[in-house]
């Protein structure tokens, strides 16, 4: 596959747009040991030290815009498939995009569109793990965490690379034809907030209830008080 190194950029999702934009085929993967403008969801910044893993895919499904909705939640259980690999315990996906172990973020995903109308032209999906990072700032040192603090030592980043790229790969070409159908069980076995009680935040409103899991198209499913189920394509999680 096209394969771009870079020591320090400013984001690897922006370079891979970049790409995209020139035509860089499907696959094509930009990895950065440092980004200095690194990007999470929702205009939040991603701290992004030497380390970490930083790296971007160009995608290029045969799907609509609305379809791609499920693609961070596909991409998330890739992740803990490549983190599984190593003798670890076992880190949980919480919906829709975080990577998480005993409730603090390990890593995210950050997936953008080029796409008009009914058509995608290309996705550029954004990984970050925290690897090997022993500290982290104070305001993030109460929700992050880091695989080598998990572990107790650091891990070879590009065997973690190559395992979540295997699997990413896997998953990817079975959710390009079949959908996210196929996943939803594995899924939600991997799923820190089954049956928990939680309350997103969606585009400016709140509801709260209990996590009866995912529905075949990745969207998140909750169960309220008075027993109406409702599901939700993105938003913010927090526990009740
Ligand atoms: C989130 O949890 O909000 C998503 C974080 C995504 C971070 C990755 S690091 C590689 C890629 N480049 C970025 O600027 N962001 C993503």
């Amino acid at each position: 596959r096209p394969y771009h190194f870079y020591p320090v950029v400013s984001s690897t999702n922006d370079v891979a747009k970049e790409l995209a934009r020139q035509g860089a085929p499907e696959g094509a993967l930009v990895v950065a040991e440092e980004q200095t403008g690194g990007r999470g969801r929702l205009g939040r910044a991603w701290h992004s030290p030497p380390g970490g893993l930083w790296f971007s895919l160009v995608l290029r499904p045969p799907v609509s815009p609305a379809a791609t909705q499920s693609l961070p939640v596909l991409l998330s259980l890739a992740v803990t498939d490549g983190v599984a690999a190593f003798p670890l315990p076992s880190v949980e996906v919480k919906w829709p995009n975080d990577i998480v172990y005993q409730g603090k973020k390990v890593g995210g995903i950050l997936v953008e569109l080029g796409a008009e109308a009914e058509a995608v032209h290309f996705v550029v999906a954004g990984i970050g793990l925290n690897v090997n990072i022993t500290s982290f700032p104070a305001p993030l040192e109460k929700t992050a965490t880091s695989l080598q603090k998990i572990a107790g030592e650091a891990l070879s980043r590009p065997q973690l690379l190559s395992a979540i790229l295997a699997a990413a790969e896997r998953y990817y070409s079975c959710w390009c034809r079949e959908g996210f159908a196929p996943f939803r069980e594995d899924y939600e076995r991997r799923l820190c907030l089954l049956g928990r009680e939680v309350e997103i935040c969606c585009g400016g409103s709140v509801a709260r209830g209990t996590v009866a899991g995912v529905d075949a198209e990745g969207r998140l499913v909750l169960v309220s008080p008075d027993g109406t189920k409702r599901r939700f394509v993105g938003g913010e999680v927090t526990f009740k």
